[in-house]
């Protein structure tokens, strides 16, 4: 019999007790539950209770942690942390980018949380760019997204240079301007121009949804290109990256102007580790004949 289990010589008429509070069972948030769902209410109750007690404790932790470390590398013991290298030179270029988040409804909730981290890491790695970072613009964001995005990464509310909007793109570019990037379209992007803006689907999808963007793009208009690794690069898997990967790409190549190098230092070494790098004197039309593996590509997506 779990503790939990023995009658508590306080649980009197309708009064019980769990883990040391006393609740009332006629209480109507209890009504239709069972004696199980009850015992979890509760405890999401004295969870949600005690939150601020433990972040002031977590706070207290990270202070000491870090002031031990300061008198460490005072001491000569550790190597002072190398800088976060929030660019001194930043300035926003004028290539945009957008994050079209009009897909929360073709997620599970364990893919919507992966959108919210790729949308973090794609936040930080436009800002952390070296030379330019790029004009973003989430659209089509939806109560899903917001709620998930507040409830986990609440200082998203605090970002800098992005736009925000519950509206789609088309009600706010010049169709011209845009250009959606999608692994799907047989067009190529060699460079990224200046005055125009490249929309990447934040969707995580493992594969399901081929041609989901490419479809949505052609049915609008708009023009669609790929990312130009199969230019440098014979990957085994398959060229679908995920959301982070793309806009640190983007970011990279605005910094070195050199896509190989952008694939070579962003592209994660699991797709990396049986590639090679494809002469520039092969064509693209050669590699496209290879096999692609049909598998799913795990967490990248
Ligand atoms: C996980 S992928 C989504 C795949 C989705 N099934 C689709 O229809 O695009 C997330 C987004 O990253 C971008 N992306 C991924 N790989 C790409 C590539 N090789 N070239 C261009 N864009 C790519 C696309 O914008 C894509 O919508």
């Amino acid at each position: 019999m779990s503790t939990e289990e023995i009658p508590n010589k306080n649980e009197k008429g309708n009064i019980r007790v769990y883990c040391g509070r006393e609740y009332d069972i006629t209480d109507p948030k209890f009504a239709g539950l069972s004696k199980n769902a009850i015992k979890k209410l509760l405890k999401d109750e004295m969870w949600e209770e005690t939150r601020g007690d433990r972040t002031r404790e977590k706070r207290e932790k990270f202070k000491q942690r870090r002031k031990e470390r300061k008198r460490l590398v005072e001491e000569g013991i550790l190597e002072p942390l190398p800088k976060r290298s929030k660019s001194k030179h930043m300035t926003i270029g004028n290539v945009g980018v957008i994050l079209d988040c009009a897909f929360s409804s073709l997620m599970i909730d364990k893919e919507i949380g992966s959108l919210r981290q790729q949308l973090g890491r794609s936040y930080s790695a436009n800002v952390r760019a070296e030379k330019e970072s790029m004009k973003m613009t989430l659209t089509s964001v939806d109560d899903v997204l917001i709620k998930e995005m507040d409830a986990k990464a609440p200082s998203w509310r605090n970002w800098k240079n992005v736009e925000i909007s519950s509206e789609s793109y088309i009600e706010k570019f010049d169709k011209e301007s845009l250009v959606y990037l999608t692994a799907d379209s047989e067009n190529v992007v060699h460079e990224l121009e200046e005055g125009k803006t490249y929309i990447v689907g934040a969707i995580v999808d493992k594969n399901r949804y081929k041609n989901l963007c490419k479809n949505k793009a052609d049915e609008q208009g708009i023009k669609t290109a790929r990312l130009p690794i199969g230019d440098y690069i014979r990957l085994s898997s398959r060229k679908v990256l995920a959301i982070n990967h793309v806009l640190e790409i983007m970011v990279t190549w605005l910094d070195c102007r050199n896509w190989e190098e952008a694939f070579m230092k962003v592209i994660p070494e699991r797709k990396l580790k049986d590639c090679e790098l494809i002469n520039q004197n092969e064509s693209e039309d050669e590699e496209q004949h290879l096999p692609e593996k049909q598998e799913s590509d795990g967490d990248a997506q």
